[in-house]
């Protein structure tokens, strides 16, 4: 079989890919290693940056989005009792959509059936082969027999646990990486969100969030210690210590209901460069994985696609490769920037067993002073809605 873009990976990043590329008339074929049903059971953060949203209209995706979508126009941080509200649109004149990576998925997937793009799933053993040559190709294994895919490019769109960046030469590749001594234990359940916008808790027992997906399905998480185990953890010991996580007024308020979904993640900042090598191009957690206190990690994997999409756009249609050329240089540097703020805020927000009490006041200044300062909030503001492209 032959394409001219090969993508590993039907998550966010390679359906998006697919899409914004089939509708320029460039074909593709994603290999996709688990099946439609599994890839939509994941539940991920649902906060988007506008530059996403505009993507998602743009691929012909945002007609959902637009109708179950919310606008979020601030969000709340607290340190112990104290509730501080940044406001985006009078920060920085932005704002974000509240809308669950898992319905953009879905979305994708719709629009993807629509105009026939070509997805395979359940392939195994995927391997990327004359990444340096004018011959590129995947061999994957699928119904007991082994597969080649010819291609012109290969996106590596398979997540951190991919094969993609794997295939680049440890002599090329750097990877960076900072590993954070707790988790999030994460619920949802089918209760009123706590409040309209979501709140970001500094507290001496640890973080907590309070999310939403709409009016009857809220997400919550709190800070816990990698040790822990999910089933260590009932539903009625989850909101007691949601609870005593955040200002007392506000708690006063939570609605609790039983859990539909619990689950607990590490938290890291990881980036590989560069991303790309020969006709490989990463996209997405495949290269690079923040810790989700900033809400960064879908739109990350939005602004690669963006600067993926439109270099190879201007290849196939005006023979100009000087967008593909600059593509890891453009994508790192935003790339860095998400990552810096993903551990400033995450760093802000979370208690750190090796803190001292000089920490500590680090962390309450920094918040009083995002509290009273225009400057502190429009750099908070700009950073949470998203860099331009
Ligand atoms: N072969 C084929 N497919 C693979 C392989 C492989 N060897 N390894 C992984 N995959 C698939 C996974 O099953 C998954 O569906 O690649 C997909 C990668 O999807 P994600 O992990 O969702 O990564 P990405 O599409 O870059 O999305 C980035 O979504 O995952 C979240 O937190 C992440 O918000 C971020 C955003
Ligand atoms: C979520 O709704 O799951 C969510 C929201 C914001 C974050 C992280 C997760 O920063």
């Amino acid at each position: 079989m032959r394409t001219q873009v090969a993508i590993i990976g039907g998550g966010p990043s390679g359906l998006l890919l697919s899409q914004l590329l089939n509708r320029a008339g460039i074909e593709t074929v994603v290999l996709e290693r688990q099946s439609r049903e599994h890839v939509l059971s994941r539940i991920r953060a649902g906060v988007l940056e506008r530059g996403t949203v505009d993507m998602l209209k743009r691929a012909g995706v945002g007609a959902r989005m637009a109708r179950e979508g919310q606008p979020h126009h601030g969000c709340f941080l607290t340190h112990d009792q104290q509730m501080i509200r940044i406001d985006f649109t009078e920060a920085c004149g932005a704002e974000v959509m509240v809308y669950g990576q898992t319905e953009v998925t879905r979305d994708l997937y719709a629009a993807q059936d629509e105009i026939g793009a070509k997805h395979i799933h359940g392939v195994a053993n995927v391997a990327l082969h004359d990444l340096d040559s004018a011959q590129p190709h995947v061999t994957y294994d699928l119904d007991g027999s082994t597969h080649r895919l010819d291609c012109d490019f290969i996106a590596g769109c398979d997540g951190f646990h991919g094969v993609s960046r794997k295939s680049i030469p440890d002599t090329v590749r750097r990877e960076y990486e900072k590993v954070y001594p707790f988790g999030w234990l994460g619920v949802l359940s089918e209760t009123p969100p706590l409040h309209e916008e979501l709140i970001y808790a500094n507290h001496p027992r640890g973080f907590a969030l309070a999310s939403m997906r709409n009016p009857m399905l809220s997400r919550y998480y709190i800070q816990v210690p990698l040790t822990d185990k999910v089933e260590d953890w009932s539903d009625a010991a989850f909101w007691s210590e949601f609870r005593a996580r955040i200002p007392d007024e506000t708690a006063a308020k939570l609605v609790t209901g039983p859990s539909i979904e619990k689950s607990i993640a590490p938290l890291r900042s990881f980036v590989s460069e560069p991303m790309r090598y020969g006709a490989l191009f990463l996209c997405g957690d495949a290269a690079h994985i923040v810790p989700p206190t900033g809400a960064k990690g879908l739109n990350l994997a939005a602004s690669d696609v963006h600067y993926l999409s439109e270099g190879l756009i201007a290849y196939y249609g005006d023979k100009d490769s000087a967008a593909l050329e600059a593509y890891s240089q453009k994508a790192l540097a935003r790339v860095w920037q998400a990552m810096r703020f993903s551990w400033s805020v995450t760093t802000m927000m979370h208690h750190f067993p090796e803190h001292s009490d000089f920490d500590r006041q680090m962390q309450r200044v920094e918040l009083m002073q995002l509290a009273t300062d225009p400057v502190a909030q429009r750099l908070f503001a700009t950073n949470y809605t998203g860099l331009p492209y």
